[in-house]
């Protein structure tokens, strides 16, 4: 419903999402324009903190919430067990590659292309490890946007959601990807009860904590 009814809110879009929007969707085409805009909207909320991505696959919803929000924690292993879920890479996914487009790529080397391609390769910093080791490790402050876009599965989605919490700014919100998927949004709803947050909102098959209530224009259409 969201895509149909989006071109009242494209209507509305900034310049700055409208232009990043034509540049980076033509190339990567994972995430709708609602998704794009939400990423964007909600990294360039003005709050003390950082953004921590789980899950960067081939870097579309890096470069959003990059070039809306700055400094981007991109955490993904980009290993084959981490990627049972995605489609499989190959070199015409590249275009600077000079390999046969059947054959197999680094997704991690194009997860940098990608990054290099579209200016935002100083703002992320790459956490090339699964998410619960990054956190493990993490001394980078705290975090005001969490985006859980890593392996969907009921365990993966609480682990994720339990590793990162300690790190939560005051005033936070988290981004989960796929709530249409069974098993996520089981855990998010079982995760719901013990979240500080009280607001909650399901968009365009992503759902949201906030600890503060979020704007139309930010979370976007039902
Ligand atoms: C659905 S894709 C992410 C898509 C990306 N967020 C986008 O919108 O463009 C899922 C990614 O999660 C990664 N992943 C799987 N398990 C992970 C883990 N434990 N920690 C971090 N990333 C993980 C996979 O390697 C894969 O690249």
């Amino acid at each position: 419903m969201a895509n149909h009814i989006d071109l009242v809110m494209a209507m509305r879009d900034d310049a700055d999402f409208s232009s990043a929007w034509s540049a980076v969707s033509p190339t990567l085409k994972w995430n709708q324009r609602p998704s794009a805009r939400r990423l964007w909207q909600l990294a360039r909320l003005a709050r003390p903190g950082t953004i921590v991505e789980i899950g960067s696959f081939l870097g579309n919803s890096t470069i959003y919430l990059a070039l809306a929000g700055g400094e981007v924690h991109a955490v993904d292993p980009h290993t084959p067990q981490s990627m049972t879920q995605v489609p499989r890479v190959v070199a015409a996914d590249a275009q600077e590659s000079k390999r046969s487009s059947s054959e197999p790529m680094d997704p991690s080397e194009l997860f940098l292309l990608n990054l290099e391609r579209f200016g935002v390769r100083e703002r992320v910093v790459y956490h090339r490890e699964p998410s619960v080791e990054a956190a493990a490790s993490w001394s980078e402050g705290a975090v005001r946007l969490l985006y859980i876009d890593g392996l969907h599965t009921y365990e993966a989605v609480q682990q994720d959601y339990h590793a990162w919490k300690p790190f939560l700014a005051k005033e936070h919100v988290v981004l989960f990807d796929d709530y249409l998927w069974a098993e996520v949004q089981h855990a998010v709803d079982d995760l719901r009860a013990q979240s500080a947050c009280r607001f909650f909102y399901v968009r365009g098959g992503q759902a949201i904590f906030s600890t503060t209530p979020l704007p139309l224009r930010v979370v976007g259409l039902p």
